[in-house]
C-alpha cells in the first residue's frame, strides 16, 4: 500500500487527485501540497470532499522533508521540474502532470517553454500514455503524464497511422477544451462573463502541445510527423472534443478502421469505441476516464473524421495518471476509475 504526496493539490488536477484517490482501496494519500492554503484542512479548502480526508491539511513543507513513496507533481511547467528532478535524486517515484518531462529533445522543449534545468532525466521518463507505453510505465521511476490534448488526439490517431490507413501528412486536429484546462487562477480570459455564450480558437498553430503530438506520433509510427492543430476555449468546465481531419491511403475499405480500432482497444478498460458510425459527446465521458472515439470514412473524398472526446482533469490528467499508478504498483488498472460517466 503505497503512501503517496499531491504537489499542487489545490489545482483543478490536484483537486482531482484527491477526488479519485478518496475511493481507492490500495493507496492513502498522506500530503496534500499548497502555498496559498497551507494549514486549512481538505475539506475547508474542497466542501465536495467533506468526510473523505478526516484531519488532511495542506502542507507547504520541502519536498525532500515529506515522507511518501510516490509523488504526483501537480505543478505548473517550470516549478515541476527543480521539484522532480530533487525527488528522483531522493529515489522517489514520482508521476508528473506537467509538461516539463514529456519532451525528448531540450531545445524542443527550450523553443516552446523555457531552458531545462533538468536534460539529464528527459531520456528515462516515460511517456504515460498506459494503451502505448505500458510495459514502460511498470517499473518507471519517473511517469511524464500526457498533456490533455495530446491524450484526446492521440488515441484515436495512433492505431490508425500504426497499421497505414492514413496518410501521415495532411492531419488536422481540430479541439475544443472546457476551461478547467486552463488551470484554476484567475485570470481575465478565464472569468465567466469573458466566456460565456462565445466560443473562439486560441494559439492557432502555436499552442504548445503541437509538438508533443507530433513526438509520439513518430516515435510509435516512424518517420517525421507535422500535424495542424487548432484548439479552441469552450465555455463549459470539463471535457475536450477533438475533430481530426485526415486523408485515406488509398485503396483502404471503411471496415478496416473498425477492425483496427477492435484489435488495438478490445481489451482496453478506458478506450471505448463507438460502433455504427455513431459519434462522441464529452456529455458522455464527463467525470470519467473513459476516452469515447467515433469514425466516419468518406472514400469518395478520401477523408476520414475521427471524433475522440474526453474528460480533461480524468483521462486528460488525473486520472490517467491514477490508472499509470496502478500500472506501477501492479494494482488493478481500473482501481478507483471504474465510477461511470457523470451523464448530464
Ligand atoms: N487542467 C488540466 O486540464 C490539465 C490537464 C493536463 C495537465 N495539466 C498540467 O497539470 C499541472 C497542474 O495543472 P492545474 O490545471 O491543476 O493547475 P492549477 O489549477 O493552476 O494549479 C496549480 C497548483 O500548483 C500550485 N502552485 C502554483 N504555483 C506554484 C509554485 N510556484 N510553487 C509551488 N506550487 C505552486 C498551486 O497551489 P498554491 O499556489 O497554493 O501553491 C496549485 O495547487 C500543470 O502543469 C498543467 O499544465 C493540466
Amino acid at each position: 500500500m503505497p503512501d503517496v504526496a499531491i504537489l499542487g493539490a489545490t489545482g483543478y488536477t490536484g483537486a482531482e487527485l484527491l477526488r479519485i484517490l478518496s475511493q481507492h482501496r490500495h493507496v492513502r494519500v498522506v500530503y496534500a501540497g499548497s502555498r496559498q492554503y497551507s494549514g486549512m484542512r481538505v475539506e475547508e479548502v474542497f466542501p465536495f470532499l467533506r468526510g473523505a480526508y478526516s484531519g488532511l491539511v495542506f502542507g507547504d513543507d520541502e519536498p525532500s522533508d515529506i515522507d511518501a513513496e510516490l509523488f504526483f507533481c501537480a505543478l505548473p511547467h517550470g516549478v515541476s521540474m527543480e521539484v522532480v528532478s530533487l525527488l528522483v535524486k531522493r529515489g522517489r517515484r514520482v508521476i508528473d502532470l506537467s509538461a516539463d518531462f514529456r519532451l525528448k529533445d531540450p531545445a524542443v522543449y527550450e523553443k516552446w517553454y523555457r531552458e531545462h534545468t533538468a536534460p539529464e532525466l528527459l531520456d528515462s521518463a516515460v511517456y504515460g500514455l498506459p494503451e502505448f507505453y505500458r510495459e514502460d510505465i511498470k517499473d518507471a521511476r519517473l511517469v511524464a503524464n500526457p498533456g490533455c490534448y495530446p491524450t484526446g488526439a492521440l488515441l484515436p490517431l495512433l492505431p490508425l497511422l500504426k497499421e497505414g490507413l492514413l496518410e501521415p501528412e495532411g492531419i488536422i486536429i481540430d479541439a475544443k477544451s472546457g476551461v478547467s484546462g486552463a488551470g484554476r487562477k484567475a485570470t481575465l480570459e478565464t472569468q465567466f462573463v469573458e466566456l460565456a455564450e462565445g466560443f473562439h480558437p486560441y494559439r492557432v498553430l502555436g499552442h504548445r502541445h503541437t509538438p508533443e503530438i507530433e513526438q509520439v506520433l513518430g516515435e510509435l509510427c516512424g518517420g517525421k510527423f507535422r500535424v495542424a492543430f487548432v484548439p479552441h476555449l469552450l465555455p463549459v468546465a470539463r471535457g475536450i472534443l477533438t475533430t481530426i481531419y485526415a486523408p485515406l491511403k488509398e485503396g483502404v475499405s471503411p471496415e478496416s478502421f473498425q477492425r483496427v480500432y477492435r484489435e488495438y482497444y478490445q481489451n482496453e478498460p478506458f478506450v471505448r469505441v463507438l460502433e455504427g458510425g455513431r459519434l462522441p459527446d464529452i456529455k458522455h465521458v464527463r467525470g470519467s476516464n473513459f476516452c469515447d472515439v467515433g469514425i466516419r470514412v468518406d472514400q469518395d473524398r478520401g477523408l476520414a473524421v475521427i471524433v475522440s472526446a474526453i474528460d480533461n482533469l480524468v483521462k486528460g490528467a488525473s486520472g490517467q495518471a491514477v490508472q499509470n499508478m496502478n500500472i506501477m504498483y501492479r494494482l488493478p488498472e481500473t482501481e478507483a476509475l471504474d465510477s461511470p460517466p457523470l451523464g448530464v
